[in-house]
């Protein structure tokens, strides 16, 4: 946990989570072991990312999605929706080729 970054209530991080100084966790997120929330990030209420994705600065992640593993997020993007495992999700908003 870097200074600066703010988690809100109820938020599981497993092992070796890694969240960045200007980051924000929304309320009941899921963040699972090896996930990287890189600095001024957005992950919204009720989101769950699975283990070692990482989340690009400044992306936004909207609220109740699932991120599977081992995503990469492009820096500012917004994810709009469920994203599979293994893909790049980049834009605005995210799209990826599975
Ligand atoms: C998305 C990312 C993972 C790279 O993905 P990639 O597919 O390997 O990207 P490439 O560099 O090969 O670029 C491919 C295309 O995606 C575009 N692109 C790259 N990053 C992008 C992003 N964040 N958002 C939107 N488009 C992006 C490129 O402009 C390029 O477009 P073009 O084909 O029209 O020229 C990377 O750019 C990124 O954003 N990583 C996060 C970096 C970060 O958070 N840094 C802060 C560290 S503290």
């Amino acid at each position: 946990m870097c200074a600066q970054a703010a988690i809100s209530n109820n938020v599981r991080l497993g092992r070796h989570v890694h969240v960045n100084p200007n980051a924000t966790i929304g309320h009941d997120a899921d963040l699972q072991k090896f996930v990287s929330v890189n600095p001024a990030a957005v992950i919204s209420g009720e989101v769950i990312v699975m283990s070692g994705t990482l989340v690009g600065a400044a992306a936004t992640v909207l609220q109740d999605l699932t991120v599977w593993e081992r995503v990469l997020v492009g820096a500012g993007s917004v994810v709009t929706k469920d994203v599979p495992a293994d893909v790049v999700a980049k834009g605005v908003p995210g799209r990826w080729q599975e």
